[in-house]
């Protein structure tokens, strides 16, 4: 299968393609950072230009798009409304549009962050969504307007943890860095998630791309923690201090711009009934990060050859 990556050098778009690119021809899409020496080709775009974005499925003709690229940093959004917005929320109805002419199979990044985090327990497909800040709104407003023009796009709702080129995107990270510097940190107690292993994510994503699930899916671990219990479980799985990440509200952070959700645990079930299977446990996940870690992964991703 040809497929298209958008996002190629980001945390899930850099992982599904390197998890991919033994099976099938892969063309990524970066923007800033252009990766070499992969086993896929990359390209350099701003998305945020209509006709670049317009023009991307006319010319690689791809079988999928899995649209990962994304304004994803929280507080960034906050403070470039207008960048969040053509990224996160008109990009994704382009490409949905493109697809739909080309009848090219979508693949939509979306996020836990759609819901506002008061309800009690996990969230399923159908519960009512209300974004609290920038980033979730432009997020959702992205969800909508592929879901008007698409009918066969799949939608997921997302939250993930893995090694990116930075080594500092993704909350796993931060908590490995800091404890393996044996630096001092925090974790929320009060912040509910359901994280999932980006390799997770990325085959469980490609099995619902196999069964041509369309619509809005929740694709995430089946149970949730807090993001202190998280820090916790990532030092014990490494034997490192776990005393150094200490319990703490969000409420007391003061470095964070925009609002959070408290309650993002969300219900994959209905995933797990279409593809007919039990998606990895947290702990599975965090066995599989560590295990990839002990492969060298992790550092094969920092090192990758960057321009
Ligand atoms: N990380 C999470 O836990 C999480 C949680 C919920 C939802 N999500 C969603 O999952 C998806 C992937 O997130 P991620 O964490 O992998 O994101 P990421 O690591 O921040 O990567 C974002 C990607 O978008 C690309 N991009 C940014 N601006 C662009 C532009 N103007 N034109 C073209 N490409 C551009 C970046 O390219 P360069 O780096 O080359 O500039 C990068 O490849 C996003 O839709 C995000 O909203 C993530």
């Amino acid at each position: 299968m040809r497929v298209l990556v958008s996002g190629a050098s980001g945390l899930l778009g850099l992982n599904f393609c390197l998890r991919f690119a033994s099976e099938h021809t892969i063309d990524g899409i970066v923007h800033s950072h252009v990766l070499t020496d992969l086993p896929f080709t990359v390209q350099s775009e701003d998305l945020t230009e209509e006709k670049n974005a317009r023009t991307l499925i006319e010319c690689y003709k791809p079988d999928l798009l899995v649209h990962c690229a994304a304004l994803a940093d929280i507080d960034a959004c906050e403070q470039d409304p207008d960048r969040a917005r053509f990224l996160n929320a008109e990009l994704p109805g382009w490409l949905a549009e493109e697809c739909e002419q080309h009848s090219v199979k979508m693949v939509h990044i979306s996020t836990d962050a759609v819901f506002d985090g008061t309800q009690e327990g996990k969230y399923v497909e159908t519960d009512a969504t209300h974004p609290v800040s920038v980033y979730a709104q432009t997020k959702l407003a992205g969800e909508q307007a592929v879901r008007q023009v698409s009918y066969s796009a799949f939608i997921a709702r997302v939250n993930f943890y893995g090694y990116s080129i930075s080594g500092r995107h993704s909350l796993a990270e931060f908590f490995l860095r800091n404890l393996q510097a044996g630096k001092p940190m925090y974790g929320f107690t009060d912040m509910e998630f359901s994280p999932f292993y980006v390799l997770d994510l990325a085959e469980t994503l490609m099995k619902g791309i196999e069964k041509d699930l369309h619509g809005i899916y929740h694709v995430t671990s089946p149970q949730s923690q807090s993001k202190y219990s998280f820090g916790v479980e990532i030092a014990r799985k490494w034997g490192l201090n776990e005393e150094l990440v200490s319990p703490r509200s969000v409420q007391e952070a003061d470095f964070l711009t925009a609002p959070r959700s408290l309650n993002l645990a969300l219900n994959p079930g209905k995933l797990e009934k279409a593809l007919g299977i039990q998606l990895p446990s947290q702990q599975d996940g965090l066995d599989r990060f560590y295990e990839d870690y002990k492969d060298g992964l992790a550092q094969r991703i920092y090192n990758l050859n960057i321009e």
